[in-house]
């Protein structure tokens, strides 16, 4: 499974990137509003630092032409920008030309199989289930996973699934386990990853019985 970072945080992107974890980049125009920076200078940031490799830039358009403009403006930042759209009818419109044009489109906030059914209709590069929110709402978003896991594979769609509004270290152990091709989190998320209870318990254990050795490694 891939691993997006899900940030405009150019540090927390560069320190996860330094240790191969990051296989792109999502942002959307909440994450822009808090980084406190300019759409087009910190999109190409993260671009330059991982050349190859999707960054998603969100359009704000909410008709078909406005997001197609704005669209193709998003995409001369870089080569590597996917754009992304929202799962509207306009969002699909916009999704179908765009990919015709031969650019990346990230169908975002998904939220049904129907959904993500008619995005890989409209040539989607990637679709955005966002299984945090529906979580919120005591809907099972890794159900909802497994379902467009199920229709993407009885077609052989080539659409990505992108696992998002990931919250937990749980979540991206459930998506990698139904098969998501990508999962997007906070830098937060995949750095608790590597926590538990039992490694912390077992360091504190060896630690204490090394300092009765009275040795050093170095
Ligand atoms: C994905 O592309 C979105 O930016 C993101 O995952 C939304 O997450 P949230 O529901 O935590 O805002």
């Amino acid at each position: 499974m891939k691993f997006f970072v899900d940030t405009a945080e150019v540090d927390a992107i560069r320190e996860l990137n330094d240790l191969g974890m990051v296989d792109g980049v999502t942002t959307n125009p909440s994450l822009i509003a808090k980084s406190g920076r300019d759409i087009k200078e910190v999109t190409a940031e993260i671009c330059a630092m991982i050349p190859g490799r999707p960054v998603s830039a969100e359009t704000v358009a909410l008709d078909a032409e406005g997001m197609i403009a704005e669209g193709r403006e998003l995409a001369k930042i870089a080569d590597n920008i996917a754009i992304k759209v929202p799962l509207t009818w306009d969002g699909l419109k916009a999704c179908k030309v765009l990919t015709g044009e031969g650019r990346m489109v990230n169908v975002t906030l998904c939220f049904s199989a129907n959904q993500a059914l008619l995005a890989a209709k409209a040539g989607a590069t990637f679709i955005s289930p966002f299984v945090g929110r529906l979580d919120d709402l005591n809907i099972d978003g890794m159900e909802l996973i497994a379902e467009i896991r199920q229709i993407y594979d009885n077609y052989d769609f080539p659409t990505e699934i992108l696992t998002a509004s990931v919250r937990t270290a749980n979540h991206m152990k459930e998506a990698a386990l139904l098969g998501a091709d990508v999962a997007t989190a906070p830098p937060a998320v995949i750095k608790a990853m590597a926590n538990h209870v039992l490694t912390d318990k077992g360091l504190d254990a060896f630690l204490k019985d090394w300092t009765k050795t009275g040795q050093k490694i170095l």
